[in-house]
């Protein structure tokens, strides 16, 4: 456990990936930690309060803490009201009704990387737990990239990937009918650097389930190193896994680590509450 100057207790949850922050309610909803706290994330990838125990409009309010409240995952706020700012994830389609295209949260991804922006940051709460299963794993992508070799580091400069709609769809089913197919080709599309250089110097790996192709490979080349690469970055020693209590909140680094939620039943009541803070850099 390390204390912190201003005095935010933090506990490493495992060597490069994940800390801990017991911390009062009051006090982080008054903001005076939320400078430290995004420093932390870019340092740690993903932050824990256990059992904090938020309602949606706290969640909302700690989130316009760390940033610009985003209403949608183009980080881009479209409206105002707060209970807008909160999502409802869940495998069941009763509860979401966005529960089909959420099996994608099964596969490791970032998200936004259809978008020329993708959202910085995303808050998660537990309300309903699974009895089993659905625990959520994170894998920090710029210790990924800094711990490849300088050849590969030097190999994948400059490549860039394209990541699609298409191939989150073909994800969940991967014989689409014709018709299916046309819709996703139809829907966003964006290629992006592989290697992503950030403002504050640092860079990071953007693979994942919504990669489809490098440019300028082949098929068999292109997938070679996407999946060598996204195999290497979820390696056990950048990732953390969280086993959930009901209340527990994660805020993750979007930018800088893969998430991914581990299987459980679409009818176990697992839910989850999310909202998140607007992206503030391109990738490109
Ligand atoms: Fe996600």
């Amino acid at each position: 456990m390390a204390i912190t100057d201003r005095g935010l207790a933090v506990h490493d949850l495992a060597p490069n990936i994940g800390s801990r922050i017991d911390a009062d309610a009051d006090v982080l909803l008054s903001g005076k930690y939320a400078k430290e706290i995004r420093a932390l994330l870019e340092m740690r990838g993903v932050l824990i309060f256990p059992r904090i125990g938020f309602s949606d409009e706290q969640q909302v309010e700690f989130t316009s803490t760390l940033g610009t409240l985003a209403f949608d995952y183009n980080g881009v706020a479209v409206s105002e009201g707060k209970q807008q700012a909160i999502f409802k994830v869940s495998l069941d389609e009763a509860v979401s009704p966005t529960a089909r295209s959420l099996k994608n949260s099964l596969l490791w991804h970032l998200d936004g990387t259809t978008h020329e922006t993708p959202i910085l940051a995303s808050v998660l709460s537990a309300r309903q737990l699974a009895p089993e299963g659905g625990d959520t794993e994170w894998a920090n992508t710029y210790a990924a990239y800094e711990a490849l070799s300088a050849d590969d580091k030097q190999a994948i400069d400059g490549l860039r990937v394209v990541h699609s709609n298409l191939q989150l769809q073909r994800n969940i089913n991967p014989e689409l009918s014709y018709e299916q197919f046309r819709r996703a080709r139809n829907s966003p599309a964006r290629s992006q650097p592989l290697i992503w250089k950030h403002r504050n110097g640092r860079k990071s790996l953007v693979v994942g389930a919504t990669a489809g192709f490098v440019e300028g490979m082949t098929h068999d080349d292109s997938l070679d190193l996407l999946v060598r690469l996204r195999d290497w970055a979820t390696q056990p020693q950048f990732v953390y896994r969280h086993h959930w209590q009901v209340g527990d909140l994660a805020v993750w680094d979007n930018t800088g680590t893969l998430h991914r939620a581990l299987p459980y039943a679409p009818d176990s009541g697992r839910l989850m509450h999310r909202s998140m803070v607007a992206g503030e850099e391109s990738i490109g």
